[in-house]
């Protein structure tokens, strides 16, 4: 049964950290430091969706911590946004993959039941996918970020509806500067898709699924954060 009311999802992504802070479905359970579950504001209407956490991640619990984080928070600095306030920041995996290496197969699909969970709790308008990994999950394609950065697609997405938007990773940003360039500009776009979201959630209410969001008051997950 779907959560029906405010206080009921809350609980439920409560409820969703502990399992994942505990969770053993694939090997990664037992090399990490510590699951990052994800953290921010659970009532946004923008959800960033990574890769994995790496080294700093995994050893403070927290999403994006690390020189990439750095990047997101400067290009969300650059459109008036702070990520405790304004996002909810998630990855495709929980835990860190030794060394940084690409997540496996097997590794996604143990984990993509939480990330589902997640969106369907935090009933983001947009969602940024950062780099292949998050892009190919989400929309479900093959099509590789450098052909689809920057082209916003409407999709469903864990049974809602919501606003894809690829961008490239920021840590690709950092190795290249002409990446860099595009994910300037591509992140320059997120308030008006952000707008057109709103006015659609206007027009048609019932595209706001579970309808009223978190309670008003203390939104920021910071127990998401480790
Ligand atoms: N890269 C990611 O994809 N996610 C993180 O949390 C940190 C770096």
């Amino acid at each position: 049964m779907p959560p029906t009311t405010a206080e009921e999802r809350r609980r439920e992504l409560i409820a969703l950290y502990h399992e994942v802070r505990d969770c053993h479905r694939c090997p990664l359970g037992a090399v990490r430091t510590n699951a990052v579950f994800g953290m921010g504001n659970a009532d946004a209407d923008l959800m960033f969706v990574g890769e994995a956490p790496g080294a700093e991640e995994d050893r403070q619990g927290k999403p994006f911590v690390g020189r990439a984080g750095k990047l997101l928070d400067e290009l969300l600095g650059r459109i008036g946004m702070e990520r405790r306030r304004d996002a909810f920041i998630a990855n495709v995996l929980k835990s860190r993959p030794p060394g940084n290496r690409n997540p496996e197969p097997e590794e996604i699909e143990a984990c993509e039941p939480y990330l589902t969970r997640q969106i369907q709790l935090i009933e983001p308008a947009v969602i940024c996918t950062l780099g292949n990994f998050a892009t190919k999950l989400i929309t479900g394609s093959p099509t590789g970020i450098s052909r689809c950065c920057g082209k916003p697609q409407d999709r469903v997405v864990a049974g809602l509806p919501v606003t894809v938007y690829p961008l490239f990773h920021p840590a690709a940003a950092l190795r290249t500067p002409a990446v860099l360039a595009q994910l300037r500009e591509d992140f320059d776009r997120i308030p008006d898709l952000l707008h057109a979201a709103a006015e659609r959630r206007t027009e048609q209410p019932d595209l706001a699924l579970a309808g009223s969001g978190f309670p008003a008051g203390p939104s920021q997950l910071d127990l998401f954060g480790g």
